[in-house]
């Protein structure tokens, strides 16, 4: 929709600046562009060649908010994907805002070691129950329901607002009615699936506390605290995890984590201690970083 237009001239005078602020910030100018080709009429080649001062330009922003809007990324260090109030995640475009963590490029590759896995083992029971604990803007639920037409996904999480994003997310991809929403603590609102779940994916909390007053203004002042404290040792919610999947998880079902870099030999060991799973893996992300573990328990 519409909401105003601004002369090319004021508009070219504006962007030189916003440039310049971006520069001087430290932030990257092609976040300046990204932001635009959301809020106005303008595509990449228009803003890559600056080619402004002949047109007159359409905003789906007021003028106003565009101009304060990028303020606000430059000054507040405030993400662009909360200003311009959605992102693409896989082939998903979804709606977030700061009560839900932006969901990352890496925890794509989830979806494709699900896939693989469930491949190798045949886990693609028409019929079966997949889970995403802690779901936040239900990015893991979605892709899980995509992969597998046939199964019903869970997505837990004990924040109410997250949860409320996460099924406008599966409505506006109408997955609304093969995802069920559930809020509480992990497993903990899903006592009904014991001993029938597939699988199990989870994105948890796994920054260590000491560790958070050291991650980028963006994050530690913007996204949810709730989904990046991991306690003491980082691995409190992964510890919880390990813990309690056995008694939901069929026999054979697949469980898999994301953890940060240096965790994953921890994981794998507290998995092996735990006695309860076997085929134990790391899996890297494209960075190289051991990013994901995943496992099936006995049976
Ligand atoms: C790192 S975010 C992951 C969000 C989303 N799955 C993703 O990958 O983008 C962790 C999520 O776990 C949720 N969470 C934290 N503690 C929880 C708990 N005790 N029970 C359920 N969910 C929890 C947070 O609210 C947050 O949405």
């Amino acid at each position: 929709m519409i909401k105003g237009f601004v002369a090319g001239e004021e508009f070219a005078r504006w962007y030189a600046t916003a440039r310049q602020m971006a520069i001087a910030h430290g932030i990257e100018v092609g976040e300046l562009d990204w932001l635009l080709q959301g809020w106005t009429d303008l595509d990449r080649l228009t803003l890559r060649l600056q080619d402004f001062s002949r047109r007159q330009i359409s905003l789906r922003e007021p003028w106003d908010n565009v101009q304060q809007g990028w303020q606000k990324r430059v000054e507040e260090k405030y993400p662009v994907q909360y200003l311009l109030g959605h992102t693409q995640w896989r082939n998903f475009d979804l709606k977030v805002t700061s009560d839900v963590l932006i969901p990352r490029p890496e925890t794509e590759l989830i979806i494709d070691i699900v896939q693989n896995q469930s491949d190798q083992w045949g886990l693609r029971d028409p019929s079966g129950h997949w889970v995403d604990l802690g779901t936040g803007s239900g990015a893991l639920a979605l892709g899980l329901a995509s992969l597998f037409p046939h199964a019903l996904v869970h997505g837990v999480d004990c924040s109410a607002p997250a949860l409320a994003i996460a099924r406008e997310n599966a409505q506006r991809h109408q997955l609304g009615d093969r995802i069920q929403f559930h809020q509480g603590h992990w497993w903990e609102p899903l006592g009904h699936l014991r001993g029938q779940v597939q699988g199990m994916v989870s994105n948890p909390p796994y920054i260590p506390q000491a560790e958070l007053p050291q991650l980028q203004p963006e994050v530690i002042n913007h996204e949810p605290l709730l989904a990046l404290d991991g306690g003491a040792d980082g691995l409190q919610a992964v510890e919880q995890l390990i813990r309690r999947s056995p008694a939901y998880l069929k026999p054979g079902g697949f469980w898999l984590v994301e953890i940060m870099a240096g965790q994953a030999p921890i994981v794998a060991e507290l998995l092996r201690k735990n006695g309860t799973y076997q085929d134990i893996h790391i899996h890297r992300d494209l960075a190289g970083i051991e990013r994901f573990v995943s496992a099936r328990t006995l049976g």
